[in-house]
């Protein structure tokens, strides 16, 4: 399973592409704008800072809502550099976006997507990625994990290329579970990556190993 960070915050994809586990990034305009990042030229100088820090796919949202304009915007985002994944919400001109971007070799994510027919829908224009939010869902009382299960059950069984980029992810559990339902791609915050790391028992188990070691090498000296 690869891990994308969900941020443009580019303190924290450093962080994580030091950590040496990161496969690639995803941005959304509330996220540019949570960096205070707006104007066509720095939209694209951020996009670019991004992918000279990681090596892997950076999903990159239009934000126009009509096939035409998401179809002007995708083609210059996609342009700006090979790692670049044109992001595209899941619509009806969104859906007619990401077959003409298929057809033309050009990477999306079809983002917004809450139900296995929209899944399928996706998957069937020739989506690169399909993101389901998990988070969105298990706060209006539905099962986002489920919406995982459906989605991989769906594209095993009819062989389709689009992966699984769980998204909307809020805690490590939610990554953990997405392993094991099989999701390609997991797109979550720092913080949830890092607290894969935390156990009490390794603490607790570190820190014995180094009052062993202490304790024997001052045997040794005495
Ligand atoms: C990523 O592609 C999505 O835009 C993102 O995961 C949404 O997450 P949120 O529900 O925490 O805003």
């Amino acid at each position: 399973m690869k891990f994308f960070i969900d941020t443009a915050n580019l303190d924290q994809i450093k962080e994580a592409q030091d950590l040496g586990v990161l496969d690639g990034v995803t941005t959304n305009p509330s996220l540019m704008a949570k960096e205070g990042i707006a104007g066509d030229e720095n939209v694209i100088a951020h996009y670019l800072k991004i992918c000279e820090i990681v090596d892997g796919d950076v999903s990159a949202e239009v934000i126009s809502t009509d096939f035409d304009g998401m179809v002007r915007e995708g083609e210059k985002l996609a342009a700006l550099h090979p790692q670049i994944t044109v992001k595209v919400p899941m619509t009806k001109d969104g859906i007619k976006a990401i077959k003409y971007f298929s057809n033309k070799g050009i990477k999306t994510n079809c983002t917004l997507v809450f139900s296995p027919g929209q899944a399928l829908l996706a998957a069937k224009a020739g989506a690169t990625y399909v993101s389901p939010f998990i988070g969105r869902l298990d706060d209006v009382s539905f099962d986002g994990m489920e919406l995982i299960d459906q989605i991989v059950h769906i594209y095993q069984t009819y062989g389709f290329a689009t992966q699984v980029l769980a998204a909307s992810v809020r805690h490590p559990v939610h990554i953990i579970k997405c392993a094991e339902a099989g999701a390609d791609v997991v797109t979550c915050p720092l913080s949830a990556i890092t607290a894969l790391l935390n156990h009490p028992l390794t603490d607790i188990g570190l820190k014995k190993f180094l009052e062993d070691h202490a304790k024997a090498a001052a045997k040794q000296t005495a």
